[in-house]
């Protein structure tokens, strides 16, 4: 165990935020870490994790990364492994891998950026918004219970424009978050996006029609983290090589060009 956490908050039921104190570290929004909470064999594995924020950072160095006294993470209750975390008080213990993986390219112009979270999706989502002053961000939830993960958003992130669209109407508009992407994307937009499958496909496909650019952050079920056990395969396009082939999300992702993944086996 080579951290100890700080804080662990309800945000809304099934979803919490913890603190960890682990300095030190420099961070590319997108990364992600991989983390243990108990010492013993059950769960064995880590679980991994985007970073939300960097505590104590004031902004980017010059590589891009964020520098401080440890790391936020906004997570939801999804199995056993999460079940243990959320029980987890500050003092206690905890073991973290990374910063693993790559992180987002910055565009050109960051007011042209596009953010598009689905869910949880926002949590990497959110440190990138750091370094991006007058990006919009779209974020789609089910309901206002997941939508509250957006009022850690209220801090000041420079935003030009910040949409909540819930599938059932509770809170901000009706609908789905790709049914916005017509209205705000335009010639030299790049677009950036984390979630579910169904929407990362949608997001791929209107940044093709409308000819942008377009990242996605992948999700895989994990379990090195590092490219070794090859349990986090996705099938790759050719778009490059010519050659359909397999990348690691781990190690090659999370985040990828939209057009360098099979879509029609995602
Ligand atoms: Fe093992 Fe990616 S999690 S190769």
């Amino acid at each position: 165990m080579n951290a100890s956490i700080l804080y662990n908050e309800k945000l809304s039921p099934g979803y919490y935020r913890m603190g960890i104190r682990w300095p030190a570290r420099s961070v590319l929004p997108g990364q992600f870490v991989m983390l243990r909470v108990c010492e013993g064999l059950d769960p064995l594995l880590r679980r991994p994790f985007g970073v939300y924020d960097v505590l104590g950072s004031g902004g980017p160095g010059p590589e891009g990364g964020f520098s401080g006294e440890g790391i936020d993470l906004v997570y939801r209750v999804v199995g056993r492994g999460t079940a243990i975390m959320s029980e987890k008080s500050a003092g206690e213990p905890v073991d973290v891998l990374g910063p693993l993986g790559s992180g987002f390219p910055a565009p050109d112009d960051p007011s042209r950026a596009v953010l598009v979270a689905g869910g949880m999706g926002v949590v990497p989502l959110h440190l990138f918004a750091r370094t991006l002053a007058g990006a919009a961000l779209l974020f789609g939830t089910r309901s206002a219970r997941e939508a509250a993960v957006a009022g850690a958003f209220s801090r000041d992130l420079g935003l030009g424009r910040l949409d909540i669209v819930t599938e059932d109407g509770s809170s901000g508009r009706k609908g789905l978050v790709t049914d916005l992407l017509g209205e705000v994307l335009s010639p030299g937009s790049v677009v950036y996006a984390c979630g579910p499958p169904a929407m990362l496909k949608a997001v791929a496909r209107a940044a093709a029609d409308g000819r942008v650019r377009c990242y996605v952050s992948l999700e895989r079920t994990m379990a090195c983290g590092i490219g070794v056990c090859l349990g986090c395969a996705v099938r790759t396009s050719g778009a490059r090589h010519g050659l359909k082939t397999y990348s690691m999300v781990c190690s090659d992702g999370p985040v990828f060009d939209a057009g360098d993944i099979d879509w029609e086996l995602f």
